[in-house]
């Protein structure tokens, strides 16, 4: 790779962003295309994400990806947001077109695309989404794309999936129909009813946490999709049941390259990304 001047600049702002495998599956897309563009990690600290946004202007960064736990406070900071942040209420995505920055969410593009490599067909399915946060919103709307028959948004505090089915009124009209909150504890009733689990939860991230619910009620019939990166305990028993089941890794390669092509107006190369990181789905 040659940096020269000029050469692009991207990036990902995130609070911790040590861990981040986007600057390596990124950088592995332009160099595969030959754009002549970098792709770095940014820690911005909570208290400075609207000086650090200012600065995507003033250093004619061309772009950006938002990740923990700056999602929903980037809205503010930027010129325009597209239409599924104004539902979902997180970006994760900023593009600077010439100092006009607008912000995207491409988080549940990644999530069914995800979906889709072991689950093709999602119409008319019924989904349990566990979790009611920023995620959850994401994973949501994508199904409610998707035409999925019945969404149970299952959360400790059942309030927020009232809140987010509320919210969703606004934009999808027979959504009172489709989507059920319900609490953890009502998992057992309705978990025979659903094709597909997704935990959108921190839950299962340590080992020692607690099961989200007892998860002897799965059975082999159902897809189980987990967003955290790695094999949890949830991810573990679909294993042994015989699910077809997946991590949260599909879900990030397809965030990411719906963001590259945003950014670059190019296809980006799923397969290359894939394999910058390890992975073979
Ligand atoms: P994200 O943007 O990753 O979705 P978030 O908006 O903070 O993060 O949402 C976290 C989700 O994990 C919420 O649904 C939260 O449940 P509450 O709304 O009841 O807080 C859920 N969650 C976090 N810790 C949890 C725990 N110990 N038990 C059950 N649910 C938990």
């Amino acid at each position: 790779m040659i940096i020269d001047g000029q050469t692009k600049v991207y990036g990902i702002f995130g609070y911790p962003v040590k861990h981040s495998k986007s600057p390596t599956f990124q950088t592995a897309a332009f160099q595969h295309l030959g754009i002549n563009a970098v792709y770095v990690p940014f820690e911005v600290n909570p208290e400075n994400l609207q000086k650090a946004v200012e600065s995507l202007k003033i250093l004619k960064i061309s772009g950006v990806n938002i990740t923990i736990p700056h999602k929903e406070n980037v809205i503010q900071y930027v010129n325009e947001i597209s239409e599924e942040v104004k539902i979902i209420k997180a970006a994760n995505t900023v593009k600077n077109i010439d100092g006009y920055l607008v912000a995207y969410n491409t988080d549940w593009y990644g999530f069914i695309e995800g979906l889709k490599e072991i689950n093709p067909d999602l119409e008319n399915k019924k989904v349990l989404v566990i979790g009611a946060g920023g995620s959850s919103r994401a994973v949501v709307y994508g199904l409610l794309k998707e035409n999925v028959d019945k969404i149970y948004i299952s959360n400790r505090t059942v309030e927020k999936a009232i809140k987010l089915l509320n919210d969703y009124l606004e934009h999808f009209k027979i959504v009172d129909k489709i989507i059920k909150p319900i609490h953890l504890s009502e998992i057992p009733d309705i978990i025979n009813d659903v094709d597909i689990i997704v935990n959108t939860t921190s839950i299962g991230l340590n080992d020692e946490d607690f099961p989200l619910f007892d998860y002897n009620f799965i059975n082999p019939k159902h897809t189980v999709v987990d967003i955290i990166y790695k094999e949890t305990k949830l991810l573990k028993v679909a294993k042994e049941k015989g699910c077809k089941y997946q991590n949260g890794y599909p879900m990030l390669i397809y965030q990411g390259a719906k963001s590259f092509e945003i950014w670059t107006n190019q296809k980006a190369p799923i397969e290359i990304m894939k394999k910058s990181i390890g992975l073979h789905f």
